[in-house]
């Protein structure tokens, strides 16, 4: 059910964190791999100039948001054949082919979440950045703290 407490703003992730969420992902080759909220595609960009063998979704609901990352993309039309922005509610978005879920959303939002990461595969990833699951049970969960007030959350699906 989408109400008031599961709005998600747009936020941009800084520049330091995507290098880092990128890195901490492991992306492997044929790693199929998703950003919930993609904004501006500035995670699935950086990751696609990086990862040249995989695909990239980014599932974006703001017209405003998937118009700026497709002008992007018009200028890496290298990586525009890997990665997919799709219009879709991520709530309602079928995640098991993912191994690497990239997000940067609410507490309530990864509330909700929760029990369809639980359904991913082993060993795949989801690399939240600001926001910690409130249950890790089933993930091996790692903290990294990028300052006093930003850290990333990357959990493994045991
Ligand atoms: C905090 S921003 C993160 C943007 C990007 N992932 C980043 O890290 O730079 C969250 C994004 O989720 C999008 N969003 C919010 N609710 C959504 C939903 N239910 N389905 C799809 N996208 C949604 C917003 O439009 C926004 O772009």
């Amino acid at each position: 059910m989408i109400s008031f407490k599961n709005i998600v703003p747009y936020v941009p992730s800084p520049r330091k964190a995507v290098k880092k969420m990128i890195e901490l992902a492991k992306i492997k080759s044929g790693d199929e791999v998703a950003d919930l909220g993609s904004g501006n595609g500035k995670i699935l960009i950086a990751a696609a100039k990086k990862h040249k063998k995989n695909l990239f979704i980014g599932i974006e609901k703001s017209f405003f948001l998937r118009t700026i990352t497709k002008v992007k993309l018009f200028f890496y039309p290298v990586l525009k054949k890997r990665i997919q922005i799709v219009n879709h509610d991520f709530f309602n978005f079928e995640l098991s082919q993912f191994e690497v879920i990239f997000c940067f959303l609410t507490p309530e939002a990864l509330r909700i979440l929760t029990p369809r990461f639980r359904a991913l595969r082993r060993g795949a990833k989801i690399i939240s950045y600001m926001f910690h699951l409130d249950t890790n049970e089933g993930f091996h969960e790692e903290i990294i703290h990028l300052t006093a007030k930003d850290s990333i959350y990357v959990y493994t699906k045991k």
